[in-house]
Protein backbone atom coordinates (compact mmCIF):
# COMPACT_ATOMS: atom_id res chain seq x y z
CA UNK A 1 0.00 0.00 0.00
CA UNK A 2 2.76 2.21 1.07
CA UNK A 3 5.06 1.48 -2.07
CA UNK A 4 1.86 1.87 -4.63
CA UNK A 5 1.48 5.47 -2.71
CA UNK A 6 5.10 6.21 -3.54
CA UNK A 7 4.69 4.80 -7.13
CA UNK A 8 1.28 7.18 -7.50
CA UNK A 9 3.04 10.12 -5.82
CA UNK A 10 5.71 10.29 -7.81
CA UNK A 11 4.14 9.84 -11.64
CA UNK A 12 2.06 12.42 -10.67
CA UNK A 13 5.04 14.74 -9.67
CA UNK A 14 6.45 13.77 -13.05
CA UNK A 15 3.36 14.89 -15.23
CA UNK A 16 3.32 17.94 -13.41
CA UNK A 17 7.10 18.78 -13.84
CA UNK A 18 6.01 18.26 -17.42
CA UNK A 19 3.03 20.46 -17.36
CA UNK A 20 5.19 23.26 -15.70
CA UNK A 21 7.76 23.02 -18.21
CA UNK A 22 5.21 23.78 -20.82
CA UNK A 23 4.45 27.45 -18.99
CA UNK A 24 8.14 28.10 -20.37
CA UNK A 25 7.09 29.70 -24.03
CA UNK A 26 7.79 27.81 -27.01
CA UNK A 27 10.48 29.67 -29.44
CA UNK A 28 8.89 29.70 -32.63
CA UNK A 29 11.24 28.75 -35.88
CA UNK A 30 10.38 30.56 -39.17
CA UNK A 31 11.22 27.74 -41.45
CA UNK A 32 9.14 24.99 -39.62
CA UNK A 33 5.96 24.82 -38.17
CA UNK A 34 7.29 23.32 -34.74
CA UNK A 35 9.05 25.12 -32.08
CA UNK A 36 11.50 24.87 -30.32
CA UNK A 37 10.02 23.74 -26.50
CA UNK A 38 11.49 22.35 -23.02
CA UNK A 39 8.27 19.87 -22.45
CA UNK A 40 10.65 17.11 -23.99
CA UNK A 41 13.22 17.14 -21.23
CA UNK A 42 10.14 16.28 -18.83
CA UNK A 43 9.33 13.14 -21.26
CA UNK A 44 13.55 12.46 -20.83
CA UNK A 45 13.85 12.74 -17.47
CA UNK A 46 10.10 10.60 -17.16
CA UNK A 47 12.34 7.82 -18.47
CA UNK A 48 15.36 8.36 -17.35
CA UNK A 49 14.05 8.86 -13.32
CA UNK A 50 11.02 6.71 -12.93
CA UNK A 51 11.88 4.20 -15.75
CA UNK A 52 10.27 2.53 -18.36
CA UNK A 53 6.11 1.63 -16.48
CA UNK A 54 5.85 4.74 -14.55
CA UNK A 55 8.07 6.96 -17.38
CA UNK A 56 5.42 5.90 -19.57
CA UNK A 57 2.44 6.15 -17.66
CA UNK A 58 3.26 9.76 -16.07
CA UNK A 59 3.73 10.68 -19.91
CA UNK A 60 0.50 8.88 -20.60
CA UNK A 61 -1.42 10.85 -18.25
CA UNK A 62 0.35 14.49 -19.32
CA UNK A 63 -1.34 13.41 -22.98
CA UNK A 64 -4.27 12.05 -21.85
CA UNK A 65 -4.91 15.58 -20.18
CA UNK A 66 -4.10 17.19 -23.61
CA UNK A 67 -6.30 15.27 -25.41
CA UNK A 68 -9.11 15.87 -23.41
CA UNK A 69 -8.45 19.52 -23.67
CA UNK A 70 -6.78 20.62 -21.47
CA UNK A 71 -4.08 23.33 -22.59
CA UNK A 72 -1.15 22.21 -21.42
CA UNK A 73 1.41 21.81 -24.35
CA UNK A 74 3.82 25.02 -24.77
CA UNK A 75 1.66 27.80 -25.89
CA UNK A 76 -1.31 27.03 -24.05
CA UNK A 77 -2.29 24.45 -27.01
CA UNK A 78 -4.37 21.08 -26.35
CA UNK A 79 -7.58 19.41 -27.40
CA UNK A 80 -7.72 16.62 -29.86
CA UNK A 81 -6.82 19.10 -32.91
CA UNK A 82 -2.82 18.77 -31.00
CA UNK A 83 -2.92 15.02 -32.30
CA UNK A 84 -3.78 16.32 -35.91
CA UNK A 85 -1.40 18.84 -36.17
CA UNK A 86 2.30 19.14 -37.78
CA UNK A 87 3.65 18.43 -34.53
CA UNK A 88 1.87 15.74 -33.58
CA UNK A 89 4.58 12.90 -34.86
CA UNK A 90 6.96 14.24 -31.53
CA UNK A 91 3.95 14.09 -29.22
CA UNK A 92 3.46 10.21 -30.11
CA UNK A 93 7.28 9.72 -30.07
CA UNK A 94 6.89 11.44 -26.06
CA UNK A 95 4.65 8.06 -25.30
CA UNK A 96 7.46 5.88 -26.72
CA UNK A 97 10.41 7.00 -25.62
CA UNK A 98 10.24 6.76 -21.77
CA UNK A 99 9.69 3.48 -22.75
CA UNK A 100 12.78 2.88 -24.27
CA UNK A 101 14.59 4.72 -22.35
CA UNK A 102 13.98 3.22 -19.02
CA UNK A 103 13.89 -0.75 -20.65
CA UNK A 104 17.41 -0.07 -21.73
CA UNK A 105 18.80 1.42 -18.94
CA UNK A 106 17.33 -1.17 -17.40
CA UNK A 107 18.50 -3.87 -19.20
CA UNK A 108 22.06 -3.07 -19.40
CA UNK A 109 22.08 -2.07 -15.60
CA UNK A 110 23.76 1.62 -16.83
CA UNK A 111 25.09 3.21 -13.93
CA UNK A 112 27.42 5.58 -16.49
CA UNK A 113 26.82 9.14 -17.25
CA UNK A 114 28.03 8.92 -20.70
CA UNK A 115 26.03 5.86 -21.19
CA UNK A 116 22.93 6.77 -19.45
CA UNK A 117 23.62 10.02 -21.97
CA UNK A 118 23.72 7.86 -25.47
CA UNK A 119 20.40 6.03 -24.16
CA UNK A 120 18.66 9.00 -23.23
CA UNK A 121 19.93 10.71 -26.96
CA UNK A 122 19.03 8.13 -29.04
CA UNK A 123 15.00 7.02 -27.62
CA UNK A 124 14.93 11.24 -26.17
CA UNK A 125 16.32 13.08 -29.32
CA UNK A 126 16.87 10.75 -32.14
CA UNK A 127 13.74 8.92 -32.24
CA UNK A 128 11.29 11.87 -31.10
CA UNK A 129 13.21 13.97 -34.22
CA UNK A 130 13.10 11.21 -36.82
CA UNK A 131 9.30 10.58 -35.61
CA UNK A 132 8.78 14.23 -35.35
CA UNK A 133 10.25 14.76 -39.55
CA UNK A 134 8.51 11.71 -40.71
CA UNK A 135 5.26 13.29 -39.64
CA UNK A 136 5.59 16.49 -40.67
CA UNK A 137 6.72 15.26 -44.10
CA UNK A 138 3.58 13.36 -44.28
CA UNK A 139 1.18 15.78 -42.76
CA UNK A 140 2.40 18.78 -45.00
CA UNK A 141 2.97 17.00 -48.21
CA UNK A 142 6.65 17.73 -47.55
CA UNK A 143 10.02 16.12 -48.94
CA UNK A 144 11.09 14.12 -45.94
CA UNK A 145 14.60 15.27 -46.81
CA UNK A 146 13.17 18.99 -46.55
CA UNK A 147 12.02 18.15 -42.97
CA UNK A 148 14.43 15.66 -41.83
CA UNK A 149 17.14 19.10 -42.28
CA UNK A 150 14.63 21.51 -40.94
CA UNK A 151 14.58 19.05 -37.66
CA UNK A 152 18.58 19.89 -37.44
CA UNK A 153 17.81 22.80 -35.96
CA UNK A 154 16.67 21.07 -33.12
CA UNK A 155 19.58 18.55 -32.31
CA UNK A 156 21.69 20.88 -30.45
CA UNK A 157 19.05 22.06 -27.90
CA UNK A 158 17.98 18.35 -27.69
CA UNK A 159 21.30 17.29 -26.69
CA UNK A 160 21.74 19.56 -23.95
CA UNK A 161 18.39 18.41 -22.50
CA UNK A 162 20.00 14.85 -22.79
CA UNK A 163 22.99 15.79 -20.97
CA UNK A 164 21.37 17.36 -18.44
CA UNK A 165 18.71 14.41 -17.99
CA UNK A 166 21.71 12.14 -17.48
CA UNK A 167 23.21 14.73 -15.25
CA UNK A 168 19.75 15.32 -13.19
CA UNK A 169 18.61 11.60 -13.54
CA UNK A 170 22.05 9.65 -12.13
CA UNK A 171 21.89 12.41 -9.18
CA UNK A 172 18.54 12.05 -8.11
CA UNK A 173 19.03 7.87 -8.69
CA UNK A 174 22.42 7.80 -6.18
CA UNK A 175 20.36 9.66 -3.60
CA UNK A 176 17.74 7.45 -3.10
CA UNK A 177 20.20 4.20 -3.18
C1 LIG B 1 3.50 20.75 -29.30
O1 LIG B 1 3.59 21.59 -28.38
O2 LIG B 1 2.53 20.65 -30.06
C2 LIG B 1 4.62 19.76 -29.47
C3 LIG B 1 5.90 20.44 -29.75
C4 LIG B 1 6.97 19.45 -30.12
C5 LIG B 1 8.30 20.12 -30.29
C6 LIG B 1 9.38 19.15 -30.69
S1 LIG B 1 9.86 18.06 -29.37
C7 LIG B 1 11.35 17.64 -30.17
C8 LIG B 1 11.85 18.89 -30.85
N1 LIG B 1 12.63 19.68 -29.93
C9 LIG B 1 12.09 20.85 -29.69
O3 LIG B 1 12.58 21.71 -28.92
N2 LIG B 1 10.97 21.00 -30.39
C10 LIG B 1 10.65 19.80 -31.15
Amino acid sequence: MKHQTKNIAQIALMTAIIIVLGFIPPIPLGFIPVPIVLQNLGVMLAGAILGARKGTISVGLFLLMTLLGMPLLSGHSGGPASFFSPSSGYLYAWLVAPFLIGITLKHFNVKSFSMTFVIVWLFGVLLIDLTGAFWLAWYTHTELKATLIANLAFIPGDTIKALLTALISLRIKRQIA
